[in-house]
């Protein structure tokens, strides 16, 4: 134990770090090859051009502090989904929003409720809020919603959902979720966390399912906090724009906890510009949807049974230690997500949608380097 045990509380010592998807750079230097990035859904069409040349006229005012309240982005954005300003929050990606979410409803003594195999953030964003986090077993490969109903108590605060579900890539229905919240107890919020939400709208519009009312709930300022990002469908990543939409009076108990100035000028530009873009967005949504059906009958040709998904990657149960099968795809210059550790699923990796010459090499990579386990 080195010296600063003692001083140091108990919860933020038992905290699990969060492992990242490996950055392209490290993996390059360790392996010795050009490396295609397929573990973290960040979008391969790269940012839009839009929201480049407006970071290049932002860069010469980062000198001044940025707007701590994101007032042109809020108004922007609460406009688009017609939901009142004071109902909107821009935080530095939706991660930031899910620890402050945390923070603001949860403590020592209390807990939240969510599934297993679902994203790895929320077991530390309650934990180092001190609280307690149920994780209920998943039914088939998404959430079991009666499970997690039975699993809320008089001191429950906060149900995480994550729709689609990262990493299962599995949805629940507009439908489904009125029925979930109808059941739900008024001393609980749903921080219901979209962060897929474009492509699993664009891909439910072509597979004729209805996907979420998600912005219905927050007119009707009932107790859900819908999350977005610019990370995904936006390509903004690395500059960390997220927010989050739901009843006036939370969303400021919320701004209370936010860090001043967290959101940067450069971010702030290039979020409102890659709104503009629908060309770009568009080209991201119609390259995922394709490439989606490709990867997954060639993988079933394989003889994967890759789960559904509604999102920019595919959960793959490969029936082998995933995390041997990733550095053996490495070795083939191919970065996907073993789903081990705290992802709760030893076997099974998941794999972002690539351009189409990305999951071709993927493809091959991954001929080259499987054992057949999967196949029986
Ligand atoms: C379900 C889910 N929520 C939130 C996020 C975080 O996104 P951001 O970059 O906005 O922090 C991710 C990113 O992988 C995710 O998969």
């Amino acid at each position: 134990m080195g010296k600063f045990a003692e001083m140091v509380p108990e919860r933020v010592r038992a905290l699990a770090s969060y492992v990242p998807g490996r950055p392209i750079q490290q993996a390059e230097a360790e392996f010795g090859v050009k490396m295609i990035k397929l573990g973290s859904n960040e979008n391969p069409l790269g940012p839009s051009p839009l929201a480049m040349k407006a970071m290049d006229a932002a860069m010469r005012g980062v000198n001044l502090y940025p707007d701590t309240d994101m007032t042109g982005l809020r108004e922007r954005l609460a406009k688009l989904h017609r939901v009142a300003v004071n109902q909107l929050i821009v935080t530095a990606g939706s991660t930031n929003l899910l620890d402050i979410l945390a923070r603001t409803l949860l403590m020592p003594g209390l807990n939240a409720v969510t599934s297993e195999r679902s994203f790895i953030v929320y077991p530390i964003v309650t934990r180092s809020a001190g609280a307690e986090l149920r994780q209920v077993p998943t039914r088939g490969d998404g959430y079991d919603l009666d499970a997690i109903c039975d699993a809320i108590d008089s001191d429950t605060r906060l149900v995480y959902l994550a729709n689609p579900n990262n990493p299962t890539g599995t949805l629940i229905t507009a439908a489904e979720m009125d029925r979930f919240l109808d059941r739900l107890p008024d001393h609980v919020v749903v921080a219901l966390d979209e962060a897929y939400y474009d492509y699993a709208e664009w891909l439910a519009r072509e597979r004729g399912v209805e996907y979420s009312h998600a912005e219905q709930y927050v007119r009707e300022e009932r107790n859900v906090v819908v999350l977005r990002t610019f990370s995904k469908a936006y390509g903004l990543a690395s500059l960390r724009v997220g927010y989050g939409m739901g009843p006036a009076e939370l969303i400021g108990y919320i701004a209370r906890l936010k860090t001043a100035f967290i959101v940067n000028g450069l971010g702030d530009a290039a979020a409102m510009a890659a709104l503009d873009d629908r060309e770009h967005y568009e080209k991201s949504m119609r390259n995922n949807s394709a490439q989606l059906a490709v990867l997954s009958k060639h993988l079933k040709e394989m003889g994967y049974q890759p789960v559904e998904s509604w999102a920019n990657f595919i959960y793959i149960e490969t029936g082998e230690d995933a995390s041997t099968l990733a550095r053996r795809l490495q070795m083939n210059g191919i970065i996907v997500r073993p789903l081990t550790g705290s992802w709760g699923a030893r076997t099974a990796i998941r794999v972002s949608v690539g351009t189409p010459e990305e999951n071709r090499k993927f493809l091959e990579a991954l001929k080259n380097v499987t054992t057949g386990a999967h196949a029986g």
